[in-house]
């Protein structure tokens, strides 16, 4: 049984149901994304294009300055517009070989082998798609240099506070002293504001949401009814935890091949996502429970989002 078929019908037996966001990314959920981030609710993007616009040779200098020769290996990349920026600089100073983006979705490793080579000449790109961690490891067993892992558009708020720091020294552990990663984090702000971020008035957030049962039906022989669940989305301002829900607007049955049927309820809520919000301190005390240090903090002129360069310790 395929990964996707497994782990959809976990989540639909579990009570409450959940599914996983890392399956939004296929073609569709990529161009969905694309929108999302041109939205003007949706500051995240345009904070982090500040942060990678204007302050690229200082956020290269601080890097260059712990290593002058480095691999870079960017987490879940989407477009990679923001790290072209870092990228360009560095490769300008030649300061690195390989650029290695990892990510999920086939269609961005396909459409970024394709658009970087002309965009950055001189660099080696070498695309890994599938998971964040396994992916890791595969660089690791081609790339003997030092590195420095990129972790943008805060995708470190898609797991939840409690994993958090786990998954850090996971990464961790795929790292050796003089390593380095540079996180792109959302901070707690607003909180009108950052539910707006989720639930944008020209809808892409919600199809972006209802996306996936479009996806389970094509590939794993579904029969939602996409019209009958609306997208739903909360913030708790004290926890930082920003969720998405898809809500089913009457009582149904849906099928998912002949594998399982799942009954939902009139208002039975499926958890699709978690955008973990955080304060700068708590930025720090991750990094530090996680077997690194921090060694600088970039900021939006607004302080809404945080890009953290830590040391491998
Ligand atoms: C929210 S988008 C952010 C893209 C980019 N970092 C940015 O700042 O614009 C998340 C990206 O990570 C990828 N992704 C999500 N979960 C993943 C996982 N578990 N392993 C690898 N890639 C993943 C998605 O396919 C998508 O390209």
């Amino acid at each position: 049984m395929n990964q996707f078929l497994q782990d959809v019908l976990k989540g639909l037996q579990s009570s409450p149901k959940y599914l996983q966001s890392k399956y939004f990314y296929d073609k569709k959920g990529d161009e969905l994304f694309q929108k999302i981030m041109q939205c003007e609710e949706y500051y995240l993007t345009n904070c982090e294009m500040e942060i990678f616009s204007t302050q690229t040779a200082a956020l290269a200098d601080i890097i260059i300055d712990q290593h002058n020769s480095f691999d870079v290996v960017e987490l879940g990349p989407g477009d990679a517009v923001k790290s072209l920026y870092l990228l360009k600089e560095l490769a300008g100073k030649n300061a690195i070989d390989t650029y290695f983006p990892v990510d999920i979705s086939n269609n961005i490793i396909d459409l970024l082998q394709k658009k970087l080579p002309e965009q950055l000449p001189k660099l080696n790109i070498h695309g890994l798609n599938g998971e964040y961690l396994s992916m890791l490891t595969s660089a690791k067993k081609i790339s003997d240099k030092i590195k420095l892992v990129l972790f943008l558009g805060s995708n470190i708020g898609n797991i939840p506070k409690e994993e958090v720091n786990e998954f850090c020294r996971q990464i961790r552990s795929q790292l050796s002293i003089g390593d380095m990663v540079l996180i792109g984090i959302d901070l707690k702000k607003n909180p009108k504001q950052i539910r707006l971020a989720y639930d944008d008035s020209n809808g892409y957030t919600r199809e972006f949401n209802l996306n996936l049962l479009r996806r389970i039906n094509r590939e794993l022989g579904g029969n939602f009814v996409i019209e009958d669940f609306e997208h739903y989305a909360t913030y708790d301002p004290i926890t930082g935890a920003c969720r998405s829900f898809l809500v089913s607007l009457k009582d149904q049955q849906v099928t998912i091949g002949n594998h399982a049927s799942f009954n939902f309820l009139k208002n039975e809520t499926v958890f699709m996502e978690i955008s973990q919000k955080y304060s700068i301190e708590q930025t720090d005390e991750i990094a530090s429970q996680s077997g690194f240090e921090p060694v600088a903090h970039f900021f939006d002129k607004n302080k809404w989002f945080t890009d953290v360069i830590w040391k491998c310790v």
